[in-house]
């Protein structure tokens, strides 16, 4: 899928920077193409000779280079590739994308293509999360840019949490998802999925027990389908899909809010286990054990994803699916849910401890349409995925 592709591979500065040398090289053994382009920080990571040499390449890093303008003009060079692959993307970089700056080759490119463009975030785990960060992404984001990861896991500076830029053996499986051709190319599909956290204090919150198996299993059968899909995650106990646009958050507020920044999308399926409730007032401080008295919290209803995005006037997807997990009158309370969310289907499952559904491989399904009512048998969640995007299929009539 990535044989005879032309990749303009932007490297930026961060530690990071030393993965492109091994991306390059899986580019290569995939037979696609790498002309790359360095900022001036990227360099002190990496050398342009080292690129070079391994990319087989020029290496362009200057705006204003007579002799690279004679060979290729920055405008044609924006022009020249199938994709413009930004990795490792730093938050300066991304802040730069995210306001149109362009005071240097690499920046300038961005902004005068006409090609997809997809960045591989690579940062501190706090500059991730960082509200700016997470800003200028909302913005590339509106503006069409695909992001690969980032991962979790230990940091070069020492601490731990997201940022990681992805392996490049991820990324290569991303952009061969990206480029493969199958029926749902071209189709952008929401999937979210896991748990939510609702804080109560700094270090408390309520849960529950989804561990994001199922929802997982979903995002990835529909990418292998050829789907561009953006997954929006609460805490959740399985790896990442690497060819999905991941979105991670941890409350039902901040889900609802990723949700509504990702429209339009042509399906949306809503898997996560939302909490129905979040704490009205969430305790600066720990709460402190009084033995005089218990702690009185206060709690409010979560937005509810399924129910607003059934029934937007605009901007609402062609097929929008809900999940019903239950515990007891499994069929009864999904035809109950199915009225009052306005869905086009919704899958009923069992979840109660007996079934071991929860945290388990294995799922058993029903799936209610406006026509008629499917009951499916037990099967690995990876195959009532795989079932399950080729029922889209069939919707969507591909
Ligand atoms: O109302 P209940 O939580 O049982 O509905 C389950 C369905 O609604 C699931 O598809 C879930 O993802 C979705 N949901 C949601 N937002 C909420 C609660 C549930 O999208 N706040």
């Amino acid at each position: 899928m990535l044989e005879g592709k032309k990749i303009l591979l932007v490297i930026t500065g961060g530690i990071a920077a030393y993965k492109s040398l091994e991306l390059i090289r899986l580019l290569q053994v995939n037979k696609a193409s790498v002309v790359p382009v360095m900022t001036k920080s990227s360099q002190q990571f990496v050398t342009p000779l080292s690129v070079s040499a391994i990319a087989g390449s020029k290496v362009y890093t200057e705006l204003f280079d007579l002799t690279a303008e004679a060979e290729m003009g920055h405008i044609e060079l924006s022009r020249s590739a199938d994709i413009i692959l930004v990795a490792p993307a730093s938050a300066d970089f991304l802040s730069k994308m995210a306001q149109g700056t362009c005071d240097d080759l690499a920046s300038t490119l961005l902004l005068a293509t006409d090609k997809p463009v997809l960045v591989a975030p690579s940062m501190n785990v706090r500059m991730w999360h960082h509200p700016a960060t997470q800003r200028n992404l909302g913005a590339i984001r509106d503006d069409g840019i695909v992001t690969i990861g980032p991962n979790q896991g230990d940091m070069a500076c020492g601490e731990f949490g997201f940022g990681r830029m992805s392996e490049p053996a991820e990324v290569i499986t991303f952009l061969n998802s990206y480029f493969k051709e199958g029926p749902l190319s071209g189709k952008r599909i929401i999937v979210t999925s896991g748990t939510t956290h609702e804080m109560m204090d700094p270090i408390r919150y309520i849960a529950n027990k989804s561990s994001g198996a199922q929802g997982t299993a979903i995002a990835s059968a529909l990418a292998d389908l050829g789907a561009n899909v953006v997954f929006i995650t609460g805490p959740s106990a399985v790896a990442t899909p690497p060819n999905v646009d991941l979105v991670n958050i941890e409350t039902g507020r901040e889900m609802y809010k990723a949700v509504l920044d990702q429209l339009p999308a042509d399906v949306a399926v809503f898997v996560a286990a939302v909490g129905d409730w979040y704490f009205d007032e969430v305790a600066e401080q720990k709460i402190k054990k009084d033995n005089e008295r218990l702690p009185v919290l206060k709690f409010k209803e979560n937005p509810d994803i399924l129910r607003y995005v059934s029934n937007l006037q605009e901007n609402r997807p062609q097929l929008v699916i809900g999940f019903a997990a239950e515990t007891s009158d499994v069929h009864k309370n999904a035809e109950t849910k199915f009225k009052k969310k306005g869905c086009d289907w919704i899958i009923a499952n069992d979840v109660s401890d007996s079934t071991g559904v929860m945290g388990g491989d294995e799922n058993k399904i029903t799936i209610f349409t406006k026509k008629k009512k499917e009951d499916w048998p037990l099967m690995s969640k990876k195959s009532v995925a795989r079932k399950l995007a080729a029922k889209i299929c069939d919707a969507l009539e591909l």
